[in-house]
């Protein structure tokens, strides 16, 4: 598995998570009522899978090498907006664990409203961003890199997965 195939692959499981949300939101606009535990695991991929490892890779290791490179300005600006993207995601994933609080302390059905905008916005967002990375990007910008550099950079991938579920659960038990 080279570097790009790893990205690709790893959006293969946030394309099933987000399959699986769809469902959900036309549960919650049908019952209007959400549970708890859905937000908590939705919570936990969002940052755990998708932030922490996903972009983790994407902009600490891969967008760190071509910010190295002289990118067209068609690249640097697809770049920054994918950097955009996740800031986005995270604002949204914020927005949903507040409304969802909101929804449990009051039962307020204005917050389901809410919650089925966020969460609608949430999945359009990241179907529409894996897709330009699958189909566009990662195929363009792959010939910034030398074979050296992309064989540097799946090993690198690597470690990473390694170190970070190290990290992960050495500050579960500090939380102990
Ligand atoms: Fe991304
Ligand atoms: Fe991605």
């Amino acid at each position: 598995m080279d570097a790009n195939e790893i990205l690709l692959y790893e959006h293969k499981i946030i394309y099933s998570l987000l399959n699986k949300l769809k469902i959900k939101i036309e549960e919650i606009k049908k019952t209007r009522d959400v549970q708890g535990n859905f937000i908590d695991l939705l919570t936990d991929f969002f940052i755990t899978y998708i932030d922490v490892y996903h972009h983790g890779k994407e902009e600490n290791l891969m967008f760190e090498i071509l910010k190295q490179k002289h990118l067209t300005v068609h690249h640097k600006n697809s770049m920054n907006l994918l950097i955009e993207q996740h800031d986005l995601g995270r604002k949204l994933i914020e927005k949903i664990i507040i409304t969802s609080a909101n929804y449990f302390k009051i039962k307020d059905q204005d917050q389901i409203t809410k919650l089925i905008e966020l969460l609608t916005q949430f999945h359009k967002t990241y179907i529409e961003h894996a897709q330009f990375e699958d189909n566009i990007f990662f195929k363009e910008v792959t010939n910034y890199f030398t074979e050296e550099e992309k064989e540097q950079l799946t090993q690198d991938f690597f470690k990473f997965n390694i170190k970070m579920i190290n990290e992960k659960y050495k500050t579960l038990i500090d939380m102990l």
